[in-house]
């Protein structure tokens, strides 16, 4: 008796553990998009989504809520973004324009090709990584500012005040930021200035409490009355210059004065009838976007095949030559003559297809190509937006690593980026992404870091279809690609194809990155036969990317969102 009881008491325990957590369990391995009809905001950081939201909501373009976002991310997500930092912004207006805003950081006008050198020529990585010298005079206020000015409907004084309001009384913290601070508790510890923001004395902040940013709410203020000059002069620029020059930084305020945003023509290129907008130079993120995908058109993916060798081999051999070629022919093309038509033609890009067979090519043997014949023919962050006009915009913003240099600005609470070790320091020699550079992309007074940033919208039938953008450095042009990927050639819709584990190859170092679950035995078994490496999963990426993305149904008029649960941020539409 005693034992029929406890079987029936296992039996009903099993039962309701069952229940309560199959159910989740499914739903967390397969969640759906957001759905809406007017429009859509997706970030990494839920309290600058609903910042977005409400200006669609209050009559605002995606261009409005655009701006307001990149200012409410410079206080909810100081991580990445930020108003210390630079990015790119790509635009599609329902009158059928595409463009794009070029707010990415410059060298300052000491900057010199040798810079970051010792009297022996070695290169010194700490020097363009840390410090005050790291530092490429910011973009992001004029890049906003310029942005809203030429496509926006709404004044400065009403997008920005919400990320004044969070920054002044506060917002609640997330585990992931709470994560964040600690991780970077001993970095912020090497200057006062910051680690009197994130840290309470020395304590850690715990998840929950209120977090209040006085000093960036002024900032933020400064800018609001005064617009640009709010940052690039006066009191601010003042602060930020002290700042740079007590730490041996060459910036200067003749830098900030000729800092200027540039609106540039988009990459445009097409899939599978698809035409893709993206980033052009100093962006890689565009034409190697591109290069892929036109290299990739020339398969027929069988729908089975997704994450088998055969699958990863053609994207590997993809991504390997482009990324030699990015090596070589990219840089800020104000500065340097980047081959773009060729490196985006479609017979450039069979001539590459007609080199890949069926085992892998060592990168030893993959030199960059020779795009000019066919002539004729990073820590940083996404954020996509779309609204019921029918406007797309899709931003990549950047400190460059985790909470950029680390300094914030005493008395104006900003972090300052590290965007200077984008720059090829010594051409041949790897930065922090393990990237490697050449002439194109070494430092000149006044020049754009090249970068990898690629904020994309892709037009079906000439509407906005699919906004896509990742951070992740190196890694963001083969996550954008992998997920545009996902949903043209397998149909996913865009939460699964967000969803799904990744794999990169950057040509150098000659390895396969894979995320957990990318790579099952039998696939890891199969491309070694093939020749490949596979990269130690315990010592690389823990994550490839964090996309942020929304896909638009024409036919049915239904807008989806979907946030990268790599992140912590979420799609808010209305
Ligand atoms: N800092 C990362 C990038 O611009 O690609």
């Amino acid at each position: 008796m005693k034992n029929t009881k406890s079987i029936i008491k296992i039996v009903i325990i099993l039962f309701l553990f069952t229940t309560a957590f199959i159910p989740k369990i499914c739903f967390g391995a397969f969640q759906k998009p957001q759905k809406a009809k007017n429009g859509m905001v997706v970030t990494v950081s839920t309290p600058a989504s609903l910042v977005g939201v409400q200006i669609l909501k209050d009559g605002g373009n995606a261009v409005d809520a655009a701006v307001a976002v990149g200012f409410a991310l410079a206080v909810t997500y100081p991580y990445a973004g930020n108003i210390g930092g630079g990015g790119f912004m790509v635009i599609h207006l329902n009158n059928g324009k595409n463009t794009t805003i070029d707010f990415r950081e410059k060298a300052p006008l000491r900057a010199t090709r040798d810079m970051y050198l010792d009297k022996d020529g070695n290169y010194t990585p700490s020097l363009s990584k840390e410090g005050a010298t790291s530092v490429g005079v910011p973009g992001s206020v004029a890049g906003l500012i310029c942005a809203l000015k030429r496509y926006g409907t709404m004044p400065l004084e009403k997008v920005i005040q919400p990320a004044i309001d969070l920054a002044e009384k506060g917002w609640r913290l997330d585990d992931r930021t709470v994560a964040a601070f600690i991780k970077n508790l001993e970095n912020f510890k090497k200057y006062p200035s910051s680690y009197k923001i994130f840290s309470k004395d020395g304590k850690p902040y715990l998840e929950g409490e209120i977090f209040k940013q006085p000093d960036l709410a002024w900032t933020l203020e400064q800018i609001k009355e005064n617009g640009t000059d709010g940052f690039y002069k006066g009191k601010v620029a003042d602060l930020l210059i002290k700042q740079i020059k007590e730490f041996g930084g060459i910036i200067s305020h003749k830098d900030l004065i000729k800092y200027k945003p540039v609106e540039r023509k988009p990459v445009i290129s097409t899939y599978r009838g698809h035409k893709i907008v993206s980033m052009p130079p100093p962006s890689s993120g565009g034409i190697i976007l591109a290069e892929m995908l036109n290299i990739l058109e020339n398969y027929h993916f069988n729908p089975n095949e997704w994450g088998s060798s055969i699958y990863y081999h053609k994207l590997v051999e993809a991504m390997k030559y482009a990324y030699a070629d990015r090596s070589v022919h990219l840089g800020d093309a104000d500065f340097y003559p980047v081959p773009q038509k060729g490196l985006l033609s479609k017979e450039y890009a069979k001539s590459i297809f007609l080199k890949i067979g069926n085992k892998a090519t060592p990168s030893s043997s993959i030199k960059a190509g020779n795009p000019m014949r066919y002539q004729e023919s990073t820590e940083t962050t996404h954020y996509s937006i779309y609204d019921k006009y029918g406007n797309a915009v899709s931003v990549t913003t950047t400190l460059n690593s985790a909470f950029g240099n680390k300094i914030v600005v005493e008395g104006a609470g900003f972090l300052l980026n590290n965007e200077m070790d984008d720059f090829s320091s010594k051409p041949g020699v790897p930065n922090q992404f393990g990237l490697i550079g050449g002439e194109g992309n070494s430092i000149q007074p006044e020049k754009r870091m090249l970068s990898s940033m690629t904020p994309t919208i892709i037009l079906k039938d000439g509407k906005p279809y699919i906004v896509i953008g990742s951070p992740g450095g190196s890694t963001i042009i083969t996550t954008v690609m992998q997920v545009i990927l996902n949903c043209i050639d397998f149909n996913m819709d865009i939460q699964t194809a967000i969803d799904m584990p990744r794999i990169h190859h950057q040509w150098l170092p000659d390895k396969i990155f894979f995320e957990k679950y990318a790579v099952n035995l039998d696939t890891a078994e199969k491309l070694r036969a093939l020749g490949y490496k596979l990269a130690d999963i315990r010592k690389s990426f823990r994550i490839l990317g964090i996309a942020e993305g929304i896909m638009i149904d024409n036919t049915n008029h239904i807008i989806y969102g979907a946030s990268d649960p790599r992140g912590g941020g979420s799609a808010e539409g209305y």
